[in-house]
């Protein structure tokens, strides 16, 4: 599967966002390396601050379905932004807890391109081990 192909997973299980509060619809997908993608969206609360982002989701799917540390290639993240729609902080600290600093995470505009990152751009220093 190419990005092309992972952003498209992405896009189109945006529509899936429960997202009435902020009507800001994201869609997430997450290649494994056997192959396998796990979509997510962001699931919104009345309660604010108990929404999910999408990219949150797809992790949390994943790792529900038995993936962990060292399992995931690559992920896509969509919206409708004019720019680039980048992950926030939190959904980049459990990027960090689970992928390589050098794992590709595949951006879009709603012009349909697609900026490539590595997870280290989004999050140079991380925090992932407790015994430093
Ligand atoms: N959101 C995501 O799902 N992922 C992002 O990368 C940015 C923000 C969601 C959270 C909330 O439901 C809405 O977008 C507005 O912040």
């Amino acid at each position: 599967m190419n990005k092309e192909q992972l952003m498209e997973s992405a896009r189109k299980i945006k529509q899936a966002a429960y997202s009435p509060y902020s009507k800001f619809s994201v869609g997430a997908a997450i290649l494994l390396k056997d192959g396998t993608v796990i979509n997510g969206v962001n699931v919104e609360n009345v309660s604010f601050g108990a929404t999910n982002c999408a990219e949150r989701t797809a992790f949390f799917t994943a790792v529900t379905n038995g993936y962990t540390k060292g399992d995931f290639k690559a992920i896509s993240i969509a919206g409708d932004t004019e720019d680039y729609l980048p992950p926030c902080s939190i959904c980049r600290q459990v990027m960090a807890e689970f992928c390589s600093p050098e794992m590709p995470v595949y951006l879009t505009n709603n012009k349909q391109e697609i900026l490539e990152l590595k997870l280290i751009d989004l999050l140079p220093y991380a925090f992932t081990e407790l015994d430093m």
